[in-house]
């Protein structure tokens, strides 16, 4: 699937070290299926060439605004006109400063003066140079005026300190530009999510424990902060790195148990939705050993196995009604061997919940894809077989009217 399908990016590239990274973030842009127009500052030229991004992208790149390749000779007007948002990686303290004051002597920034599109910046720079006053008085200014700001984060840089100004990773920011075109369909809205396997402990190096990668857990995290909202991850143990973090807009909470997951859960009182995606341990040992249980020759050791606590099941039980609406609205989910929808349903029924999402199949474990039969209390409906991703943001949309 590619999130930025028929969508037109002028990638406007200042002067600083990171823009190293530039080349590597047009690729992933294209990869997503954008188009990629490139606009460099004189200082961008001396870390990274026009013939290099013109290479990758497939499209002449503009450096001047005296550009006699433009027909109508108005560089600045033109190469903004078609275009769904002009993305400047990286984006300098100067070039921060003159955007925030509305200066245009370059053709990048008169091409932002000029425009008719979202601009997004990522900025990048040392980090005395991000704390000085002077651009955080840019940064504050350009917000003010409608400008997104991906990042900085901070680490370490390439003038040897750490700290705040890093350009964020390509991958982050195309994961925030993709995000951006996203609908808003849960601004406002906090979501709590469980994903992922538990594992319980048999002894220190023993346990038992579900398939589940967290793939279709953290999708539905990434759709839900795609869609305006606050989350808060619940992830049992899987390998899997936080989506869009450099958001700010996820909180993760990282658990081994059933009972860890149950805490954590039940510890979170604000929110609007419930995704109960984990895959949940049935049952914990009682007595788990807290040495290794020794191998003694073919004797095998007997376990005793106890109820974990059913969290959606809980969880359910403390909605409260809102202007005739459950709060949180709980949605569930059910990996059955057989009869899928009937199982699935009884689950619904028993848990108190509104919807419950069964899983097509079992191939899905570990997947990026999966086919889910989604099932209210006015039916079910068969999604198409697709990527994760994808599917949690159809599961966003339909979610998004039920509240
Ligand atoms: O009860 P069962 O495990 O079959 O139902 C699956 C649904 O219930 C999933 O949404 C799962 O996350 C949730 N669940 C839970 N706590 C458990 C068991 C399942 O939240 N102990």
């Amino acid at each position: 699937m590619q999130s930025l399908l028929n969508k037109k990016i002028v990638l406007g590239v200042s002067g600083g070290i990171a823009a190293y990274k530039t080349p590597e973030l047009a690729r992933l842009l294209m990869q997503e299926g954008a188009s990629v127009q490139v606009v460099m500052t004189g200082a961008a030229q001396q870390f990274v060439t026009p013939v290099t991004m013109q290479a990758l992208t497939g499209n002449p790149v503009y450096v001047s605004q005296w550009d006699a390749r433009i027909p109508n000779n108005m560089a600045h007007i033109d190469l903004s006109r078609s275009a769904d948002a002009i993305l400047i990686a990286p984006a300098s303290a100067d070039l921060m400063a003159k955007l925030s004051l509305g200066l245009a002597d370059d053709l990048l920034s008169t091409l932002c003066l000029a425009r008719d599109c979202p601009l997004l910046l990522a900025p990048a720079m040392n980090r005395q140079m991000w704390e000085h006053a002077a651009t955080q008085r840019s940064a504050i200014g350009l917000q003010e005026d409608g400008v997104g700001l991906l990042g900085p984060a901070s680490g370490f840089q390439a003038c040897g300190e750490t700290g705040m100004g890093r350009m964020l990773e390509p991958t982050e920011i195309t994961d925030q530009l993709i995000a951006f075109f996203q609908k808003k369909l849960l601004a406002g809205k906090k979501v709590l999510i469980t994903a992922g396997p538990t594992f319980e402990a048999i002894d220190p190096v023993r346990g038992i424990t579900n398939h589940s990668s967290g793939k279709m857990g953290f999708a539905i995290a990434r759709a839900a902060i795609e869609a305006g909202a606050e989350v808060q991850l619940i992830a049992g143990p899987c390998h899997l790195e936080t989506p869009l973090a450099a958001t700010g807009k996820i909180t993760r909470t990282n658990v081994v148990s059933a009972k860890e997951m149950h805490a954590a859960t039940l510890q979170s009182t604000d929110y609007d939705i419930f995704f109960a995606v984990a895959a949940v341990a049935d049952w914990g040992i009682a007595k788990p050993s807290k040495e290794k249980i020794k191998r003694q020759g073919n004797k095998t050791p007997a376990l005793e196995f106890i109820a974990n606590p059913d969290i959606l099941l809980d969880v359910a039980k403390t909605v409260k009604t809102k202007a005739g609406k459950p709060i949180p609205y709980c949605v569930g989910f059910a990996a059955e061997s057989t009869d899928l929808e009937v199982h699935a349903n009884e689950k619904r029924k028993r848990k108190g919940i509104p919807m419950i999402v069964g899983n097509i199949g079992h191939e899905t474990f570990g997947s990026d894809l999966n086919q889910l039969l989604i099932i209210d209390e006015r039916g079910s409906k068969k999604t198409a077989k697709a990527e994760k991703l994808q599917l949690a943001r159809q599961l966003i949309q339909i979610v998004a009217k039920k509240i």
